[in-house]
């Protein structure tokens, strides 16, 4: 296989992490998160980054933290949700890499993250109402990624291998 990364995109909760972890397993290949480097690079959760600095300050940071991975081969990395909000991430992603959008319902977004508070945009009243609001202005953003993969109703390996065989598709 080509040494090219592999970026998953997606909204919280659609599985990134999950099938990142599997597929650096499976394929040898350095894991990373976007929210992890983050983490590390600013001492603090991203809870806090929201809450002392906020949204902007966090986007600027994302930002560079995507600009130093995508200088890496052969990773995959787990890309936060708000990502694609930056037309310049996407094409420095697409530059070193395939970008894959792994998609979900809105209802199978929000049983994966209703026991969850990491995540300062969902510490809401009414996670549900924002998930259907955020995902629909994303969808467009999400959309110019390669690859398409839905994870509905569908196992960790099996998504998996769809990316797997894409990857082959693409040597
Ligand atoms: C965000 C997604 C989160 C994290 C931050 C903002 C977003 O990452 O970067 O809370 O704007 O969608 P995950 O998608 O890994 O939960």
């Amino acid at each position: 296989m080509k040494k090219r990364n592999i970026y998953l995109v997606g909204f919280m909760g659609a599985g990134k992490s999950t099938i990142a972890k599997e597929l650096s397993k499976q394929l040898g290949y350095e894991l990373l998160s976007t929210d992890a480097l983050i983490v590390d690079r600013e001492g603090k959760e991203i809870t806090d980054i929201f809450k002392d600095e906020g949204e902007i300050y966090f986007r600027k940071v994302e930002k560079e933290v995507v600009n130093s991975v995508s200088q890496k081969t052969k990773v995959i990395i787990d890309c936060g949700g708000g990502i694609v909000l930056d037309p310049e991430n996407i094409s420095n992603l697409k530059k070193r890499g395939i970008v894959i959008y792994l998609s979900a319902t809105p209802e199978s977004i929000f049983s994966r993250v209703k026991d969850h508070t990491h995540r300062p945009l969902l510490n809401v009243d009414d996670p549900m109402r924002v998930i259907i609001d955020l995902l629909g202005k994303r969808q467009p953003f999400y959309e110019q990624a390669n690859y398409i993969i839905n994870t509905d109703n569908r196992s960790i390996q099996d998504v998996c291998l769809e990316i797997i065989n894409i990857l082959k598709s693409n040597e």
